[in-house]
């Protein structure tokens, strides 16, 4: 019989993730194994060497790695490897979905401030990094210490920055947050919920006392409102009797920016303008009036743009308010005018969710499921996405390809890498 440890001898990583192998070297150096050890010809022909590696409990899996920094077309990679039995506390876990961030490019480009480490525990030539940061996962085996979870689970990550583009991976259950009821949700729903709209919560709660005496009386105001957190950001704020005011860029005609203004009025909106109504000399008079001649103040800005768009959302801000910057889609920096610091005291901060998040757990807990709370009741909306279909089959250069195009920008949804395997 083929034991257990002498699949770990041929692997070579017990307890941890098995150095990776082509699957011919993998299907080579097992059948030869095989014989030693007496297995029939008709398991070698098993799907490659995938199913034959899991009669052993084995998991085969495949990931997006890097081992060094530049444009994802030119750095990453699909790595194949194998996922032992989980033991202890560990489960094993299989993809569901993960969103393609802007984050997670900039992360692979190396202009991203947290870098996970390049190692070599998934068997990769050179040490390497899973890209990915979100993404939502089910548990399909939990070792005997496993408290806390079961199989069938959906988990997403505690943290960022633990590779989260891979068909499988092995966590400890520490390391996972459960969606305690998945009941009506869907694996889009549960990957995209821990950046973004996290996000989009916590810069309108922290940032601002808002006067809730005031109810539909106050406002924000906020760029690239068409990104998953603006979109998030209109939606929280409509159910907090917030205003909003929402910048979009352009559409290439007339028709188009309209659909996409009408489209985040349906989803509470108070009022869509283009940047260039924005950068306007009338713009002025616009926020005079839909702010009733000024009653009703614009309390707190958000800027994921720069530039002249970010100096923009300012002047609109009511005396001691907030401008929180939280992206940099532009790549311009944010200038201010002096007298908006010495005239009307604005405050200027930054967010930035994986800390916010590493040092609030419960927190991030909590705002996960108030907005899961909020899907379920379908008064918060699915963001569009592009899907990725990924099988086992598909090819490493057209996940590559659809990772690429995450930054281009006038795009019909947000990439989303969709696992389509059951095992
Ligand atoms: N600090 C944090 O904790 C945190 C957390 C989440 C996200 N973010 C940041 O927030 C931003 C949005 O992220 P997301 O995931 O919500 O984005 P997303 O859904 O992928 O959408 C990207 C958005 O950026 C806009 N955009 C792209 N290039 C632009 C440019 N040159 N000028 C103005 N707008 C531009 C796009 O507008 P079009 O639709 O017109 O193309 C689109 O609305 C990113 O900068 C991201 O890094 C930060």
């Amino acid at each position: 019989m083929f034991s257990c440890s002498l699949i770990r001898s041929v692997i070579g990583n017990p307890g941890g993730y098995a150095p990776s192998f082509c699957k011919t070297d993998t299907a080579s150096r097992l059948v030869s194994a095989s014989k030693q050890h007496g297995r029939g010809a008709s398991h070698r022909t098993l799907n490659g060497c995938r199913r034959w590696i899991s009669v052993y409990g084995y998991t085969q899996s495949k990931a997006l790695v890097y081992s060094r920094y530049g444009e994802p077309k030119d750095v990453l990679q699909l790595h194949k490897h194998s996922i032992s039995p989980p033991h202890g506390t560990q489960v094993n876990l299989r993809l569901l979905a993960a969103p393609l961030n802007p984050a997670d490019v900039n992360q692979i480009q190396g202009v991203y401030p947290s870098k996970p480490p390049f190692q070599t525990t998934l068997g990769t030539r050179e040490p390497s990094a899973v890209a990915g940061n979100e993404g939502a996962f089910e548990v399909i085996a939990t070792g005997s210490g496993a408290k806390n979870l079961s199989k069938g689970d959906w988990v997403v990550m505690k943290q960022t920055g633990q590779g989260t583009w891979r068909t499988h991976a092995q966590m400890d259950e520490s390391q996972l947050i459960k969606i305690e009821n998945k009941e009506g949700l869907t694996p889009l729903q549960i990957s995209t919920v821990s950046v973004n709209p996290v996000t989009a919560y916590r810069m309108i709660k922290d940032f601002c006392n808002w006067d809730w005496m005031r109810a539909g009386e106050e406002w924000l105001i906020q760029n690239g409102a068409n990104s998953g957190v603006g979109r998030a950001t209109i939606q929280l704020a409509r159910e907090w009797g917030i205003k909003t005011i929402n910048v979009v860029r352009e559409r290439k005609t007339s028709e188009e920016t309209e659909a996409l203004k009408r489209e985040l009025r349906d989803l509470g909106a108070t009022a869509v303008v283009t940047e260039a109504e924005l950068l306007s000399g009338e713009f002025r008079s616009t926020v005079h009036e839909l702010t009733r001649k000024g009653k009703e103040p614009i309390r707190l800005a958000l800027n994921c743009v720069g530039g002249k768009s970010a100096t923009a959302l300012a002047k609109t801000l009511a005396p001691g308010s907030h401008l929180v910057t939280y992206g940099a889609m532009s790549k311009q920096p944010v200038s201010l005018p002096s007298g908006l610091l010495i005239f009307k005291n604005l405050v200027f901060d930054g967010f930035w969710v994986s800390k916010w998040g590493d040092k609030n757990p419960q927190l991030k807990e909590n705002t996960i499921n108030d907005v899961l709370q909020l899907t379920r009741s379908g008064r918060f909306k699915d963001i569009p996405v592009e899907e990725l279909k990924w099988s086992w089959d598909t090819d490493g250069s057209e996940l590559v390809a659809g990772v690429q195009e995450t930054l281009s920008g006038y795009r019909g949804g947000k990439g989303l890498l969709k696992y389509e395997s059951q095992d």
